[in-house]
């Protein structure tokens, strides 16, 4: 199994890229931030809990987005891998995620973080916000909250999988065609 977690600040370019990931691979394509939005939009109590958190650009409760991706794990019992977008954000979704994995004897294949300059994700999203309705993208102070999130509590995650000698940084500047590519590259000497 192909395993990816794809990684990198709000605005990375992690769904965009997801979506062409999974179409060249068959992935199922895992993104915390979608599904949470999902049960929002059918007004389940999940989705309400979540609500006050998404608004203000913070983190959702690790316990609510780890049983959420468990029971999604559990769906897919014939994938061929998994791209997880959006997830883990937090050390401790990290290691929960290992052990969900372990049970399946199925660990993470690579961490692909896009690194993309704080200027061009304001851009991105500001951007996105005028077409999306996504109440997080509308209001700069946010924005820059979810970034200050993602420094603070989410960043590290990456020394997680460093250690796991699985982390790789790839260029996330550019035309989508061009970061997909480099995505590409790196996947492929990984499936080898
Ligand atoms: P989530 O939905 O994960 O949002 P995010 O991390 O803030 O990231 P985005 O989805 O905004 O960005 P992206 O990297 O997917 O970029 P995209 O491809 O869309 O999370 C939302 C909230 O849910 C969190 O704040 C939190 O509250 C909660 N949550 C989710 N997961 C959680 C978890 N695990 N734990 C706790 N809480 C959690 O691209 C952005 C825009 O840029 C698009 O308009 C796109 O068209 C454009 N674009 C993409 N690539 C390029 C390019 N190369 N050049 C120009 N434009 C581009
Ligand atoms: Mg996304």
């Amino acid at each position: 199994m192909l395993n990816i977690v794809l990684f990198g600040p709000p605005g990375a370019g992690k769904g965009t890229q997801a979506a062409k990931i999974i179409e060249k691979y068959q992935l199922i394509h895992l993104s915390t931030g979608d599904i949470l939005r999902a049960e929002l939009a059918a007004q389940t109590v999940l989705g309400q809990e979540a609500k006050k958190y998404m608004d203000k650009g913070e983190l959702v409760p690790d316990k609510i987005v780890i049983d959420m991706i468990g029971l999604k794990i559990d769906k897919h019992q014939n994938a061929n891998g998994f791209i997880f977008d959006g997830f883990p954000r937090t050390t401790a979704q990290a290691e929960a995620l290992d052990l969900l994995l372990r049970e399946k004897g199925t660990p993470i294949s690579v961490m692909l973080s896009l690194e993309v300059e704080k200027n061009e994700l304001i851009k991105r999203l500001l951007g996105r916000g005028q077409v999306s309705g996504r109440s997080d993208d509308q209001d700069v102070s946010v924005i820059e909250n979810r970034i200050r999130v993602y420094n603070n509590e989410t960043a590290p995650v990456k020394g997680f999988y460093e250690k796991q000698g699985k982390y790789k940084a790839v260029d996330g500047m550019g035309t989508i065609e061009e970061i997909f590519e480099r995505l590409c590259k790196v996947i492929d000497k990984v499936k080898q």
